[in-house]
């Protein structure tokens, strides 16, 4: 069978109102970039006839301007699931016109698969190869694809030609059976490969092919400034300091980095020490520093969900790919990020917090407990199994105005039970093995901006006796003075107790 190539605006015309919809790729990586702004245009026009047009999201990850981006600002998202960290679907996430469901990246596959967000009426999907018997080789994600390309009733292909190269080998498509007949993940070691290379979607649910030649449209990273760059320097001594101290296997083990600037510097922060062997890594995105690290030698192998890289990143790619062919392999997910996995393996799971507390808990999703950023993407699939959990930030933010690290956070994401390591700038607290109170000692001492280890240790005065000492009038006297005087450092406690 050969498919037709359709227009976008055919292609949206099979999308209806109120319709599921699962995006593949994972991050920018991967994603439509045609299709959805056709439907971006559709929901539009039917909006300005007074018709209501919004579709249910489903993607790997967060896209990229083309998905969220229109979508979002056509007012065309009813619910969103997992990941997003498009500035328009975080503005009308926090305006509640997107009802946003944000469970773990590993969960959000088998959520669909279980029913919970019921069926999905339709895929679109970019290709970079595909034959008559539906057999394609995917883009630069893999995200979600093998559940959406066999739950849709339907698929739209978005065949893109923007990739000068060939794509085929980096993939490893792979879908675990569903309980009660679930085995284990058969991944030993970061470089096993356990599917296929090419996604087989059944050729009787392709409505046609929509052509593309748009890239991924990632911009560079912020390079490395003095605090990210101290913030990964801290991090690899720790690590050399772990090695040297016989408390991980003599050969090191392998690596999960999270997404963000501040993961991006950890990175690069293990390709300086000279301490740190080469290692793998077993993480859910690849983004530029991996490269760097590759072309030194520093990893010689990456597992990974997509290859986000910059746009002139993947330009380089491009032209040098087969030195990378054998180095780096794209996985579903569900499998990227499987716990049982990441408990086997023992990885070192590296990733970012807006804010922590002396006590250990993590929040790495809500502004003042309240506003929607991004979303827990990996962070809780991979924290709670590795080996080191760590979570990484700079000691302050805004200018000073804020310290990261604050009595109590707004909102959890990742538990005291599952929080091993919290690293800033300042230094290094080691969790592990310590009750709450050695832990807020080590995290004052160690992680505080000097502007706020005075408040830190003068809170801890006023909290009541108990196994974590709080004081529940105070605990957010650094968030309600930085509401009302827009600096944390103006704290008086007295104010509050
Ligand atoms: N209070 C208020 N604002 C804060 C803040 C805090 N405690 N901490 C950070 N911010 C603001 C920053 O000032 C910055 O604002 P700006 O965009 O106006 O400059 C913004 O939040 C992002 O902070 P930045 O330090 O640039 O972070 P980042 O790019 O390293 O990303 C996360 C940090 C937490 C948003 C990001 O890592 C994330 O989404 N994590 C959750 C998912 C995850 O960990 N996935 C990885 C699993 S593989």
């Amino acid at each position: 069978m050969s498919f037709p190539f359709i227009s976008a605006e055919e292609a949206v015309s099979h999308i209806k109102n109120g319709d599921n919809v699962g995006i593949s790729g994972f991050t920018p990586s991967g994603t439509p970039k045609v299709v959805t702004g056709a439907l971006a245009e559709k929901a539009n026009r039917l909006h300005q006839q007074g018709e209501p047009f919004k579709i249910n999201l489903y993607t790997g990850a967060s896209t990229n301007d083309y998905v969220d981006g229109a979508l979002a600002r056509a007012n065309a998202i009813g619910q969103r699931m997992p990941y997003q960290g498009n500035p328009s679907t975080r503005e009308a996430v926090n305006n509640n016109l997107i009802e946003y469901y944000d469970p773990h990246l590993s969960h959000a596959t088998q959520d669909m698969r279980y029913g919970f967000v019921g069926d999905l009426d339709i895929a679109v999907i970019e290709v970079t190869e595909m034959n008559p018997e539906g057999e394609v080789v995917l883009g630069a994600g893999l995200g979600m694809t093998p559940t959406i390309a066999k739950m849709a009733k339907k698929v739209i292909i978005e065949y893109s030609s923007y990739y000068r190269t060939s794509f085929r080998g980096f993939h490893d498509n792979y879908l675990p059976l569903d309980p009660p007949h679930r085995r284990e993940i058969p991944i030993y070691k970061p470089t096993d490969r356990i599917g296929s290379p090419v996604l087989k979607i059944d050729p009787a649910k392709i409505i046609g092919v929509v052509p593309s030649n748009e890239s991924e449209s990632i911009s560079s990273f912020t390079r490395l400034n003095d605090v990210t760059h101290a913030i990964g320097l801290n991090v690899s001594e720790f690590l050399a300091y772990e090695l040297k101290n016989g408390r991980m296997p003599a050969d090191f083990l392998p690596i999960q980095s999270g997404v963000g600037n501040v993961a991006n510097a950890a990175l690069y922060g293990l390709a300086e020490n000279p301490d740190i062997p080469r290692f793998e890594m077993f993480t859910e995105v690849v983004q530029d520093a991996v490269m760097d690290l590759m072309q030194q030698g520093k990893c010689s192998f990456a597992s990974t969900c997509a290859l986000a890289f910059s746009d002139d990143t993947m330009l380089q790619f491009m032209d040098d790919i087969d030195f990378y062919r054998g180095k780096l392999l794209m996985r579903p997910s569900e499998i990227s990020n499987h716990p049982e996995v990441v408990r086997r393996l023992g990885l070192i799971a590296m990733n970012t917090a807006l804010e922590c507390d002396i006590y250990g808990f993590v929040n790495s999703t809500h502004i003042n407990g309240t506003y929607m950023m991004n979303g827990i993407g990996g962070s809780g699939d991979f924290c709670r199994n590795a080996w080191y959990s760590i979570f990484l930030c700079p000691s302050t933010q805004k200018g000073g105005r804020i310290s990261s690290i604050v009595p109590m956070v707004t909102h959890v994401d990742h538990s005291d039970h599952d929080v091993k390591v919290i690293v800033t700038e300042q230094g290094v607290a080691d969790l592990r093995g310590k009750s709450p109170r050695q832990r807020a000692l080590t995290v004052i001492e160690n992680c505080v901006h000097p502007d706020y280890k005075q408040l830190m240790w003068d809170y801890l005065k006023i909290c009541e006796h108990g196994h974590i000492a709080h004081n529940l009038r105070a605990c957010y006297a650094l968030h309600q003075t930085f509401k009302e005087q827009g600096d944390m450092r103006l704290t008086d406690f007295s104010r509050f107790v």
